[in-house]
C-alpha cells in the first residue's frame, strides 16, 4: 500500500519534470533526436583530434558510446553532456573553445552509432538543449 502510494508520487513528480524540460526546450527549438543526424563526418573527425590531445590522458573514448553513454545520458538533453564536457578537462576547465567541445560531442555521437547529417552541431549551450539523446531504433 505504502510502496503502492510512494510508486504514483514518484511517477507524478517524474511526468511534472519531463513536461517542464520539455516546454524548456520547446521555447529554444523544437527538441530535436540526436538519431536524426544532427552533426557531420568531417565534425566528428575533427572531435576525434580534439579529444586525443585533450582528454585521451584521463579517459578512454569507449567510456562515452555504448552502454556506459546510455546509462549517463539516455532521456536528457545533450546539454547535460554538453555541460559536463564545459567542465574538462578537469585539470583545466572551459580551455577549448565552444566548437572545439561541439566537435567532441559529435566524435562520441559518431563512435556510438548514431547516424552523421547535413549540418554541424553548434557550439552553442542553448542550442544544446534542443537536443535530446535516445537510442537509435533498430
Ligand atoms: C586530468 C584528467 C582529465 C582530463 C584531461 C579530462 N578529464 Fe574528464 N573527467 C576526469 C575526472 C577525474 C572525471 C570525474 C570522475 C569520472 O567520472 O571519471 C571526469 C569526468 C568526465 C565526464 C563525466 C563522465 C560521466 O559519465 O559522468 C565527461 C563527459 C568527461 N570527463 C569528458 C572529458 C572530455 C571531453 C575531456 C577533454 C576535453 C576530458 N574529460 C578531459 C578527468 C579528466
Amino acid at each position: 500500500m505504502t510502496a503502492r502510494v510512494l510508486g504514483s508520487v514518484a511517477t507524478g513528480v517524474a511526468g511534472v519534470m519531463l513536461v517542464s524540460a520539455l516546454a524548456v526546450s520547446a521555447s529554444a527549438q523544437a527538441p530535436k533526436s540526436i538519431t536524426a543526424g544532427v552533426y557531420t563526418k568531417a565534425q566528428a573527425d575533427r572531435g576525434k583530434e580534439t579529444f586525443s590531445n585533450n582528454c585521451l590522458d584521463c579517459h578512454e573514448a569507449d567510456r562515452f558510446t555504448g552502454p556506459a553513454f546510455m546509462a549517463d545520458w539516455n532521456g536528457k538533453a545533450l546539454s547535460s553532456l554538453w555541460d559536463k564536457v564545459n567542465s574538462m578537462p578537469e585539470d583545466n576547465p572551459g580551455s577549448l573553445k565552444p566548437q572545439e567541445y561541439a566537435d567532441i560531442l559529435a566524435f562520441f555521437l559518431n563512435i556510438g552509432q548514431f547516424p552523421a547529417g547535413e549540418a554541424e552541431l553548434p557550439g552553442d549551450a542553448a542550442a544544446m538543449k534542443g537536443y535530446w539523446v535516445e537510442p537509435v531504433k533498430k
